[in-house]
């Protein structure tokens, strides 16, 4: 998403696989004895071992500490069901691919600097500002942010605007579910995010060659934040959330382009005005406000119509058809009934 001119024979940025990824795919390919080429890792695995996913590295948690109420609460949740619009069927990307490559301004723009620069991120303290048009204003504590609710497993798509794609497994519970609680009044039309502003935790936010206006915004509409798909998520793969991929508390929207699901939030605010979000604020003519995935209207550098399936090598693309909404229309398309999508993409 970085902005800047390049010439037609550049590779984007979205066509390099990582290293890690790369390895770790051929690391696998050797171990299954070089199955046939052309089979994408994820489709020879089985469900059960993609759940289990005995390779997964705990130090890419990436937090200084955990704390125990967290660990418990999560223990707890309530699986994913075994079928519908909550619990993906796509096979599930690893959990050291999903931690490893990562979009976290914040900690640098390569796909790799979260996970090696979010060396124990701290997370307790946190809390979250909820402000605005609202009857229940102020400061809450993680904990009792998160009391009230059940967490759940989910498995979600997850399009990046830069036309890759990864299948997570979050633990969170709904959005709509927190946002009732503190009662938001009738001016409330749209919700604001913001991530936290901290330049010990995150380098790039004194940096002065940073491109984004600090701290990193997004937004909803009110009927938007309501769905029931629309997620706050505290972990992934049964674990509390790594420190690139948002720790401590993160938002996923799955019908729509990954820079929505605005990480590491402290603060929400009921609005009468839309807000603005980031990736708008610095360029209003290659992202828009509502941010649908949508393969029908292309991104000004790139085509839409397809994505990358993490894990993907230079000979195994693992490239597939991008979905209206992320596969996602039966339950979304309604929200956006006589709007032009390509005017309020
Ligand atoms: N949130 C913050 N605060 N900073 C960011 O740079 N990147 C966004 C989104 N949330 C971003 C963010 C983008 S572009 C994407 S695709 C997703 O996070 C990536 O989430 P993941 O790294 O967990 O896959």
């Amino acid at each position: 998403m970085l902005i800047k001119t390049r010439k037609a024979s550049d590779i984007p940025s979205s066509e390099i696989t990582p290293a890690s990824v790369y390895f770790s795919r051929r690391d696998f390919m050797r171990g299954v004895g070089g199955i046939a080429i052309g089979s994408a890792a994820g489709v020879l695995m089985s469900g059960d071992a993609m759940a289990e996913d005995a390779n997964r590295s705990p130090a890419l948690l990436n937090l200084a500490s955990k704390p125990a109420w967290l660990v418990q609460k999560i223990s707890q949740r309530k699986p994913a069901p075994p079928s519908g619009p909550f619990a993906a069927a796509d096979e599930k990307t690893p959990f050291n691919d999903a931690t490893t490559y990562n979009n976290f301004y914040e900690f640098g723009t390569d796909k790799t600097d979260p996970s090696s620069r979010a060396k124990n991120f701290a997370i307790d303290p946190w809390s979250v500002e909820i402000a605005g048009e609202c009857n229940k204003p102020g400061k809450y504590t993680l904990e009792d942010i998160l009391k009230p609710h059940t967490l759940e497993d989910r498995v979600y798509r997850l399009r990046c605007v830069e036309a890759w794609s990864m299948v997570i497994p979050w633990v969170g519970f709904s959005l709509g579910d927190l946002l009732k609680r503190f009662e938001p009044n009738g001016n409330a039309k749209f919700v604001e995010f913001q991530t936290l502003q901290d330049p010990k935790q995150f380098p790039e936010q004194s940096s002065r060659f940073a491109t984004i206006h600090w701290p990193y915004m997004e937004g909803l509409r009110m009927d938007e934040a309501m769905h029931p798909l629309a997620m706050m998520a505290v972990g992934l793969y049964g674990d509390a959330m790594p420190a690139q991929n948002g720790a401590p508390i993160r938002l996923v929207v799955p019908w729509k382009y990954g820079f929505k699901s605005i990480k590491s939030i402290v603060r929400i605010r009921f609005r009468s005005e839309m807000p603005t979000n980031t990736w708008k604020d610095l360029q209003p003519s290659e992202y828009g406000f509502y941010a649908n995935v949508n393969p029908a209207v292309n991104h000004p550098r790139w085509s839409q119509a397809t994505e990358r399936r993490l894990p993907t090598s230079l000979f195994m693309p693992h490239r597939i058809e991008t979905k209206p909404f992320n596969g996602y229309a039966d339950e979304v398309e309604s929200l956006y009934a006589g709007m032009d999508l390509r005017k309020n993409y």
